[in-house]
């Protein structure tokens, strides 16, 4: 059996990502959906009809799912065609404001991705595989009050272009998705302490436009997907510029 596996599928990129596999790639059987919102990802399996969802309710912070994960995938033993790692949160505001969420961000944004590649990747046994990891823009440069979460996405952003490289023997892609500011519930949740700057709501993109990108970028073995002329000149200019220098200017 042939599938995908999308955690965060629930909503938002990872949602998107799950209807644009099942209209692109035939050969998947099953797309397994991974989030705490199991009402949301009935959902997703009564809207899709192109390919069997198999819903599945883990907390990716949570130990215990992540061992029922490991047992699933033993017992049913499946072949990995596309793994995306969508399942993520950032809370905007200082360190002190954001205090307990710093390390609950941590542990899903890079201990849970982390930890899913570890289970799956023994299974992406097809004669090609993808991994889409969804960093962000963020990872470019450190972010002052968005500090924890830009972090999280450089760690994502570094471990996905080191594996593309280790991985290439196993004809595995690891695509790191670096957009901008998205539409979707994200900024439902950042928003808890402190609003998102105006400039940043002024240009968001679509998550269809983003993930159909992304796809086209893994298909092609990129290891990295910037969406946008705007978030491209960004990362140009993060890599030209001293960072002391354009935190002054974006402040
Ligand atoms: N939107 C943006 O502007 C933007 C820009 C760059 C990068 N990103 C990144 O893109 C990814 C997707 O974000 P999005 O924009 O699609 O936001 P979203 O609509 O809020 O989706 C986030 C998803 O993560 C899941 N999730 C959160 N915590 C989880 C946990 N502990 N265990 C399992 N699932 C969990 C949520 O599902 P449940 O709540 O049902 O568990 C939801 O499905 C994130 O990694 C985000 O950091 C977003």
């Amino acid at each position: 059996m042939s599938i995908a596996i999308v955690t965060g599928a629930s909503s938002g990129m990872g949602r998107e990502f799950v209807y644009q596999i099942s209209e692109k790639y035939k050969s998947i059987d099953e797309i397994w959906v991974i989030a705490r919102r199991v009402d949301k990802l009935n959902e997703l399996a009564a809207s899709c009809n192109k390919v069997k969802i198999r819903p599945l309710k883990y907390d990716l912070s949570d130990d215990a799912d992540l061992i029922r994960f490991k047992l699933l995938l033993f017992q049913e033993k499946p072949q990995v065609r596309i793994l995306v790692n969508s399942a993520g949160f950032g809370i905007i505001g200082t360190f002190e404001e954001v205090s307990t969420d710093n390390s609950l961000m941590c542990k899903v944004n890079c201990v849970g991705l982390t930890k899913m590649m570890e289970l799956v990747i023994p299974y992406m046994t097809c004669k090609r595989g993808n991994i889409f990891n969804l960093a962000s823009s963020a990872a470019f440069m450190p972010q002052p009050s968005f500090a924890t979460y830009a972090a999280t996405k450089s760690y994502v952003l570094s471990l996905s272009r080191a594996l593309n490289k280790e991985l290439k023997d196993k004809n595995i892609t690891v695509t790191a998705v670096c957009p901008g500011p998205v539409k979707t519930e994200f900024f439902d949740v950042a928003e808890k302490h402190r609003s998102v700057k105006l400039y940043k709501k002024l240009g968001m993109s679509e998550a269809k436009k983003v993930v159909s990108l992304a796809l086209n970028d893994g298909y092609h073995g990129r290891s990295v997907s910037v969406y946008g002329p705007v978030m491209r000149a960004f990362r140009i200019l993060s890599k030209l510029l001293p960072h002391e220098l354009m935190l002054k200017f974006i402040n």
